[in-house]
């Protein structure tokens, strides 16, 4: 009796729990109502097939329970029963499936007049490419891939001076167009997913995939990484902000083009030494750091990474927090760069300069900083050399006293918390994995014999 009763009430919780439940799906913002309408048919087969089950159970075990005074009548086939069985079990099973298929069919049809537009993943950021006036994508190759080309424009192609290349995490639509989104990897599997739109890809290293739909609300909502694609997976997130046509629009002008990215000259490094006297006054000649002056060193680190920097301190990502104390000195002094051309100049200059090796000013234990050392090292390298694929700065033979700081910034949010600042925002993350000040201490100390 106690198994009935609870098979009845397991049957009476689940519906309430289905009906009652705060978790279903995301209110959908595309034109995919009918994988909607799939699910649901499956969940009404199944959830019938529950209850039906359950309770028949229950009305078993209740009228055919033990009494002395019975016997079982023993009947092993019923051919009967048997053909009625397969037949509804068919007939459900078969509505479960065909649906998907008639969906699947549509998902796989990109309409005639979808704008295509390009979705690019790699450890762990989104970017993307949209075509310029001539609606065109230009051709890529993975073969391309530079510091100065991150999307690997094939320079010959004409068709792709005028792409947009967003290099953010954020990537604008306008709303009630049809768009075929085509998916690029350049490093491993990851899965292009946006619950509210109702679609989701593999992104293969080596092949293109795609997806379309139709954007039908406007909205800020977030594209996930659906595939495990190592340490900081968690963190590959990015935003598609549905727009009405005028602010897609607006937003679209305000990018930049790949011909605006080659327009800028490859730095000069002896116009960017006389900018670097400024800098020299706290960083030193050589560019090798002042602990007294809070001035990092600054030779030895790459030049796309110097250059991000700079540019994250000119457009307030970076040393706009106010506890950012030195962040706040370094802003003004990265604005007194008027322009891209002056930044590349400057960080020409510094790639020139010999680094040197910094002296330990920190009590750590090295052998305890190692094992912490080893999900950094995922990104920044095992010789803590950096790693341009994952835009992890090089580490070693950087003073031990500013990468404390840093870690401390970035823990405390003062670095890293600004919406655009992708990479700062995973380096928030590890950095709270760090215990306490002294695993931070072994972590530098270990870093210190690199
Ligand atoms: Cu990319 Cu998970």
């Amino acid at each position: 009796m106690v198994i009935v009763v609870v098979l009845v009430l397991l049957v009476i919780g689940s519906l309430l729990f289905h009906w009652l439940s705060p978790w279903w799906f995301t209110p959908i913002a595309s034109n995919w109502g009918t994988i909607d309408t799939t699910i649901d048919i499956t969940l009404y087969i199944t959830g019938f097939v529950f209850v039906a089950v359950n309770l028949f159970l229950a009305y078993a075990i209740y009228r055919f329970r033990h009494d002395p005074s019975r016997r079982a009548h023993y009947e092993p086939e019923n051919k009967k029963l048997e053909t009625w069985l397969t037949a509804i079990t068919a007939v459900g099973v078969a509505a479960m499936l065909a649906p998907g298929l008639i969906v699947w069919a549509d998902f796989v049809d990109v309409p005639e007049d979808a704008d295509e537009i390009e979705v690019v993943g790699a450890q762990w950021q989104w970017n993307f490419r949209l075509p310029g006036a001539d609606g065109k994508l230009g051709e890529v190759d993975a073969r391309y891939i530079a510091p100065d080309n991150p999307f690997g424009m094939n320079a010959n192609d004409p068709a792709g001076n005028d792409d947009v290349l967003v290099s953010s995490n954020e990537l604008h639509l306008p709303i009630d167009r049809p768009v075929k989104v085509l998916l690029r990897s350049k490093d491993v599997l990851h899965d292009f997913a946006v619950p509210q739109f109702r679609v989701k890809m593999d992104l293969v290293p080596g092949m293109v995939t795609y997806v379309w739909f139709t954007p039908t609300r406007t909205g800020k909502f977030d594209i996930l990484c659906m595939e495990l694609c190592g340490i900081a997976h968690y963190a590959m997130r990015g935003y598609v902000v549905v727009d009405t046509a005028e602010d897609f629009d607006s937003w679209l002008a305000e990018q930049t083009t790949w011909s605006d990215m080659q327009a800028i000259p490859a730095g000069n490094a002896i116009a960017g030494k006389d900018s670097f006297a400024v800098c020299a006054s706290c960083h030193g000649q050589q560019g090798e750091g002042n602990v007294a002056m809070n001035a990092p060193s600054l030779a030895g680190l790459p030049d796309w990474y110097i250059a991000r920097q700079l540019d994250h301190y000119k457009r307030g990502i970076r040393g706009a927090h106010q506890d950012d104390v030195y962040g706040k000195q370094m802003a003004p002094m990265a604005n007194m760069l008027a322009d891209a051309t002056a930044v590349r100049n400057i960080t020409a200059y510094i790639t020139t300069l010999e680094a040197s090796v910094p002296t330990s000013t920190l009590d750590g234990d090295p052998s305890r900083g190692a094992s912490h050392y080893n999900s950094c090292g995922a990104c920044h390298g095992a010789q803590a050399q950096g790693n341009y694929a994952l835009q992890a700065p090089r580490l070693a033979g950087q003073e031990d006293w500013y990468l404390k700081r840093q870690l401390h910034n970035f823990r405390l949010g003062i670095r890293g918390a600004h919406k655009e600042d992708t990479y700062g925002h995973q380096m928030v993350l590890m950095a709270r994995s760090l215990q306490d000040d002294q695993s931070i201490n072994d972590l530098l100390a270990y870093l210190n014999t690199l």
